[in-house]
């Protein structure tokens, strides 16, 4: 029983290692990515855990920009911090969006919407010259689809949306007791993904669905990886 017990200790004390490891990669990455950020930029803000390393660094840099936030999650940090805020309808051009991921593939398609707010945060991204996402190297998959595909979708839709996805050979599963900030559903889908671009196309033509958090047609422009003792910037081949 002893011995079992040292065990547990040991797994966990492992894995307390582990969190701490995979949180310090994320804010190297994330530090990094502010070192592209210049007095006078109008700058995409992202969601997360990574992201909000971002936000913070960004804040302390304290340069002369205006951030655009991809939900109310990050302009509440973000003002908290005295980041001067404005929103997506105030701008039709951003210059460098910062942002997080769930996967990312090695052609950089994304998945994204862990923290259901990928519907601003494709908006965002899709308004932007340059698209930086960040990662830890945990993030980095051969093939789309280990984590599900968050898809916002109207309430009212919900029944006739979920029978669509597993007619699509979906698994969906609702999030629990969760709203976007458009006052939406997520339903989580896993998938087998061949063809990232062809699912997030015909996801967002099932009648209910808002967005899905498949980041296809706007793939970052640049990606930078948090190791547990460097980190790597990628950039997407033209
Ligand atoms: C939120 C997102 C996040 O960028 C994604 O979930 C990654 O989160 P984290 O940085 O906490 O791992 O898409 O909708």
């Amino acid at each position: 029983m002893l011995g079992s017990g040292y065990w547990i200790v040991f797994q966990f004390s492992n894995l307390k290692m582990h969190i701490k490891k995979i949180g310090l990669s994320k804010k190297t990455a994330a530090e990094m990515a502010v070192d592209f950020i210049e007095d006078g930029m109008v700058i995409g803000l992202g969601t997360g855990s990574t992201a909000e390393y971002a936000i913070k660094r960004l804040a302390e840099k304290n340069l002369d920009i205006i951030a655009v936030p991809t939900s109310r999650r990050t302009e509440r940090l973000a003002g908290e911090l005295g980041i001067p805020l404005a929103s997506m309808n105030e701008y039709r051009e951003i210059d460098v969006d910062i942002d997080g991921a769930d996967e990312i593939d090695p052609d950089f398609n994304l998945i994204k919407g862990g923290g259901g707010a990928h519907t601003w945060e494709k908006r965002i991204a899709e308004k932007s010259n340059t698209f930086i996402v960040i990662v830890d190297h945990t993030k980095l998959v051969k093939k789309l689809g280990n984590f599900p595909v968050a898809i916002e979708v109207e309430p009212s839709e919900r029944d006739s949306v979920e029978e669509e996805l597993k007619h699509l050979g979906g698994i969906p599963e609702l999030r629990k007791n969760f709203r976007t900030d458009n006052g939406n559903v997520i339903v989580d889908t896993k998938f087998d993904i061949k063809e990232p671009h062809e699912l997030e196309e015909r996801l967002n033509s099932i009648p209910g669905v808002i967005e899905n958090g498949i980041f296809s047609k706007r793939k970052p422009e640049i990606v930078i990886v948090g190791y547990d003792k460097e980190v790597k910037i990628l950039k997407r081949k033209k």
